[in-house]
């Protein structure tokens, strides 16, 4: 093993990999925001992506039961068998996709998913793929193992997702695999099936590796949800409870894995989280009911709808709106038009009308300093409140 001199660390021993790692820029929109609420001003909150709504009822109640029954000691590290079956089954019942429960992997959130398949896979060096603008835990996950997350520019033009083109391009002799999100976060566009297809099938030719995070999959409007599930090749995808079932600090997702690396997933899970959270885990088994699922059937009509209001309503303000998202509960706008860059936009926007929103800058470097995310996890009186404050501040501005 290669050892490092010792002599050039900082006093507190943080590791490079540590020191590395970014904060996210929404967290001064956040301070400042709650700064201006203690003073009484309210705040339309639009940076936060969660969902509004709660864990739907016949999942608490099932949390409480098993809390009440005493079921809160450990699982075992892949997750309670009947939740893997009753994850499996979702796939077949949704997508009439035959899943072996035996590949489903129960973890912390889709976090705990990714933690572990990059501690699978990544070797120092090894270099990932991620969209640029996407999700910053990508570049972080990646660089908290040693390797080297390498960007992939995408623009409104491939509706902010990779092309076949983009990855052969970016492709290179360290390039271990390729990370993407559908629906994705910042901008709640879907990559269609036929590129994802194409993607795959190139990943697969070079005996790679392709992570599909579809953490917002069935928040999908004006279409039936899909997954990458099926594709060619060493695939893994990452899901959760967080988004489309509401249950975001219940810390419960999952990872669905070639069947060879669900072994060596499993050492790693057990050292490294022993297991997920049991009493959130009895709960999710009430996920699938279709008594929830009806509830959240009616959350995602919701979303539609606030949709369906926000993305005409940032236009008519002077926002750009160049993707018209359709998945997930995000809307990424362009506020080139401004003279301020989106950062500074934000700020404003929050100082004088009182609207958080988070700038482009948390998803990357890819022309981030024009745009801005906003969240649709508020109710519609709140948006249309919203809606009024931007419209204002824009007017003021041009
Ligand atoms: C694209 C994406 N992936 C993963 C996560 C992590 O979610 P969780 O760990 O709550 O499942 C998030 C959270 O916002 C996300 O937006």
């Amino acid at each position: 093993m290669r050892m490092h001199a010792l002599g050039a660390r900082s006093p507190l021993l943080t590791a490079q990999r540590a020191a590395d790692i970014q904060p996210f820029e929404v967290m001064e929109v956040l301070s400042r925001a709650h700064a201006l609420e203690a003073q009484g001003r309210h705040v339309i909150h639009m940076e936060i992506g969660e969902p509004d709504f709660t864990a739907p009822e016949p999942v608490v109640e099932a949390g409480v039961q098993a809390l009440r029954d005493g079921r809160t000691a450990y699982t075992p590290a892949l997750g309670l068998p009947a939740l893997r079956e009753a994850i499996a089954e979702h796939y077949a019942r949704c997508y009439g996709i035959k899943l072996s429960a035996s590949r489903v992997a129960v973890t912390a959130g889709a976090s705990g998913a990714l933690l572990l398949l990059l501690a699978l896979h990544v070797n120092p060096g090894d270099e990932i793929l991620v969209p640029d603008p996407g999700y910053p835990g990508y570049r972080q996950f990646v660089r908290a193992f040693e390797g080297a997350p390498r960007a992939i520019a995408v623009g409104a033009e491939s509706g902010f997702q990779p092309t076949l083109e983009a990855v052969q391009h970016a492709w290179g002799e360290h390039t271990l695999g390729l990370l993407l999100g559908s629906p994705s976060n910042p901008s709640g566009t879907i990559l269609p099936a036929g590129e994802l297809e194409r993607i795959a099938g190139f990943v697969a030719q070079r005996d790679r590796l392709l992570i599909v995070d579809e953490i917002y999959q069935g928040l999908v409007y004006g279409q039936a949800p899909s997954t990458a599930l099926g594709l060619p090749g060493n695939v893994a995808l990452v899901n959760s409870f967080s988004k489309y079932f509401c249950m975001t600090g219940w810390r419960l997702g999952w990872a669905v894995l070639p069947e060879a690396s669900v072994r060596t997933f499993e050492k790693l899970a057990q050292h490294l989280f022993i297991c997920a959270p049991a009493a959130a885990q009895y709960a999710a088994l009430a996920a699938f009911r279709p008594e929830t699922i009806d509830i959240l059937e009616a959350r995602r009509r919701e979303f539609e709808r606030r949709r369906d209001f926000i993305v005409p309503a940032l236009a008519r303000a002077g926002l750009t709106v160049p993707v018209r998202p359709n998945g997930a509960f995000y809307v990424y706008a362009d506020c080139s038009g401004f003279r301020l860059d989106s950062k500074r936009f934000a700020l404003e926007l929050l100082e004088r009308e009182g609207v958080a929103a988070t700038p482009g800058a948390d998803f990357g470097a890819n022309e981030t300093g024009r745009y801005l995310r906003f969240a649709y996890t508020r109710g519609l009186g709140d948006l249309q409140e919203a809606a009024r404050r931007i419209a204002r501040f824009c007017e003021a501005l041009a």
